[in-house]
């Protein structure tokens, strides 16, 4: 395919509320060829799918489960809603936010969770936090990881090749900060560029001329239409 892959941000979340399985659903609908959802752990540690790490006033790590909205997905519910395309599982891991994951814990239940499924091929695990995915990678090797970042290090090259020494295989770099000496590095090192988040169909194509590998967005369709996929 010598186009970038499309990935729904948060599913097709212009459609239907972000982060759930009817979003989840209409990316597949809409044709995007990978989902992008966020994850985060319950106080009972299951894994569930939501951007912030609060609902309302109350962390997410401080509520059961069972007593979430029913609109939050269990990640096991939305892997299989994204049935027949990849999914960017980003981990969500922030020192400021309550659900802070200093034992990598949800790094630990991906895993696995993805052995169990066996279905670890069409899954790409990402994270703003570097050692979520260096755990992810020490544990499962054979899985891919890339690298959230909003800003590239002053060598942009030393970074490139520092990740892929990691073992990760992509770097999803905010797309304020893409150019194409950040592109031409990662390739040189054999890194995929996947950029976010990008919702307007200018910006999307000369993303493509810069040659980078997926665009994550919130409009599948508009991507479709301005990389003049049929
Ligand atoms: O994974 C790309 C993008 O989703 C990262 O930012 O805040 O939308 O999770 P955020
Ligand atoms: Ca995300």
């Amino acid at each position: 395919m010598n186009r970038p892959l499309i990935a729904a941000h948060r599913g097709a979340s212009k459609a239907e509320k972000e982060n759930t399985l009817l979003a989840f659903r209409a990316a597949h609908r809409l044709g995007a060829d990978m989902v992008e959802l966020d994850v985060r752990r319950t106080a009972d540690g299951k894994l569930v799918v939501h951007h912030d790490a609060k609902i309302g006033l109350k962390a997410i790590i401080r509520m059961r489960a069972e007593d979430l909205p029913t609109y939050v997905p269990s990640l096991a519910d939305s892997l299989d809603a994204c049935e027949g395309m990849d999914v960017n599982i980003e981990i969500k891991s922030d020192g400021n936010e309550p659900d802070f994951d200093s034992k990598q814990a949800v790094a630990h239940a991906v895993v696995a969770l993805l052995a169990e499924r066996g279905d670890g091929a069409r899954m790409l695990i990402s994270s703003f936090d570097r050692d979520t995915i260096d755990r992810v990678h020490s544990l499962a090797p054979q899985l891919r990881t890339g690298y959230l970042f909003m800003e590239v290090w002053p060598d942009a090259t030393r970074m490139m090749r520092d990740l892929a020494g990691a073992g990760h295989v992509a770097v999803h770099p905010y797309r304020k900060v893409v150019d194409a000496e950040l592109v031409d590095a990662a390739h040189a090192n054999g890194l995929h560029v996947n950029v976010w988040t990008v919702d307007k169909p200018a910006e999307m194509q000369h993303l493509a001329a810069l040659g980078v590998d997926a665009i994550i967005t919130n409009v599948p369709d508009v991507a479709r239409e301005a990389l003049g996929v049929s």
